[in-house]
């Protein structure tokens, strides 16, 4: 029997985390089973609970919420390393536009200009994307030690102060890179990552700066196609997104420049897999690092953990021309994680899983299908609620009744916002 923590004040449970980091060993504790295969009465605070796509953090400094990220002991966060993802990105443009130097120059006047479109300022992910193509592109600006991820609006004439304009040398001749405009991409509801604003913006761009644009950049796909569709594919300009999804990896054939697989088929088994554990009261690298009864584990190419932060990150890999074909099916489970769990020792548990945006390409075209993919694998009966990617409320109004659930998992609109969450588990 696992000795369970009662009660744990934030510090306490800081150091308890930051212990079993330096010991190797494992701070969570999960809601015990009474042995009659019925929970026993768990309170809704102690209840498994992870964080998913959104890491609880400031948005405006991007500091993590480690409050959110410690609010119970079976308390994790999923993501994907943001940094090497976007690190992978920019390169894959800096490659494409080397590799396409005799072309790529469309008016010829030694400037290769592109445009940027940004998802949502305050996310994490967004910032990290927009860092990573100006850093690899040599438009990047620092400040405070941190690159500028701040839009340009328009910078025709190069003067914008968030950026500057890069210098490139290739075969011998030098060209100048210019961020010709960016801009995050907020529809006026307030929904972030917006296609269609996307797909209009680059009607304004394209108007303004016709041939000067050679290179379209984006924070994501759905964004991506939606200028590709729009004005890109017609006028046969690279433009580069992330996420995979099927959609725009398929775009690949007809011109779309690259994408990047964030690994969703693994993040979405983690979503799940860490509450499997929690609810199991088993170690909580079952099934991941360790093989679990059925064959399940992950190899530590496509994953890391960091105790510090409780939080579980996929790795990255370009998606380009040379290797897409690989990649045409983004809703397919992740083979080494993909045997069936015994309904016997796995006991089907009940889960609230929230999307903060149910229009959002990523999550609805990709990473949802793949949830519904693991969840039979799991034994897990989830409930999805899809937000309209506004407002928490339009969430948490949903989930009225936490005690109907064992756990839960949460995609929150704004990163800052996890106590709107766990205020409803606290009553
Ligand atoms: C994805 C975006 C998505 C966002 C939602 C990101 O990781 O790349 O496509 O819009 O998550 O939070
Ligand atoms: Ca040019």
């Amino acid at each position: 029997m696992k000795k369970k923590v009662l009660a744990l004040t934030l510090t306490a449970a800081m150091m308890l985390s930051m212990a079993a980091c330096s010991s190797g060993g494992n701070a969570s504790d999960a809601p015990q089973d009474n042995g009659g295969g019925e929970t026993a009465e768990v309170a809704n605070k102690d209840k498994p609970l992870v964080w998913f796509n959104r890491q609880p953090s400031n948005s405006s400094t991007g500091e993590l919420d480690m409050t959110a990220l410690n609010y119970n002991d079976s308390t994790y966060y999923v993501g994907f390393d943001a940094n090497q993802g976007a690190e992978l990105q920019g390169t894959m443009i800096l490659d494409y536009v080397k590799a396409n130097i005799d072309t790529i120059d469309r008016n010829g006047d030694g400037i290769i200009g592109y445009v940027l479109a940004i998802g949502d300022i305050g996310h994490n992910d967004s910032i990290a994307r927009t860092r990573g193509v100006r850093a690899a592109l040599g438009t990047a600006v620092e400040k405070d030690g941190a690159i500028v991820s701040d839009p340009v609006g328009s910078n025709a004439d190069g003067s914008a102060t968030a950026v500057k304009d890069g210098s490139l040398e290739v075969n011998g001749k030098t060209y100048t890179v210019r961020e010709l405009a960016s801009q995050e991409m907020k529809n006026s509801a307030g929904a972030t990552w917006d296609a269609a604003t996307a797909g209009n913006a680059i009607g304004t761009w394209a108007s303004s700066f016709g041939d000067q644009i050679d290179v379209v950049a984006s924070n994501n796909d759905g964004m991506g196609m939606s200028m590709f569709n729009a004005w890109s594919k017609a006028n046969k300009v690279p433009t580069f997104g992330y996420d995979a999804n099927a959609d725009a990896v398929a775009a690949i054939a007809e011109g779309y420049g690259g994408t990047i697989s964030q690994h969703a088929d693994v993040q979405a088994y983690l979503t799940l897999r860490v509450l499997r554990n929690a609810l199991d009261g088993v170690d909580i690298d079952t099934g991941i690092g360790t093989e679990d009864d059925a064959g399940n584990v992950l190899s530590d190419d496509v994953y890391y953990y960091d105790e510090a932060a409780r939080s579980y990150y996929a790795l990255n890999v370009a998606v380009t021309a040379d290797n897409y074909t690989e990649f045409t099916d983004s809703t397919k489970v992740y083979a080494p994680v993909s045997n069936q769990l015994d309904a016997s020792a796995h006991p089907e548990k009940s889960v609230w899983l929230n999307i903060y945006n149910a229009a959002d390409n990523f999550l609805s075209a990709t990473y949802q299908p793949l949830l519904q993919n693991y969840d039979d694998l799991l034994n897990l009966k989830v409930e999805y609620i899809g937000g309209d990617g506004q407002t928490e409320a339009n969430i948490t109004n949903r989930l009225s009744n936490p005690s109907a659930y064992d756990a839960f998992a949460i995609n929150m609109v704004k990163t800052d916002n996890a106590a709107s969450y766990t205020a409803l588990l606290n009553q």
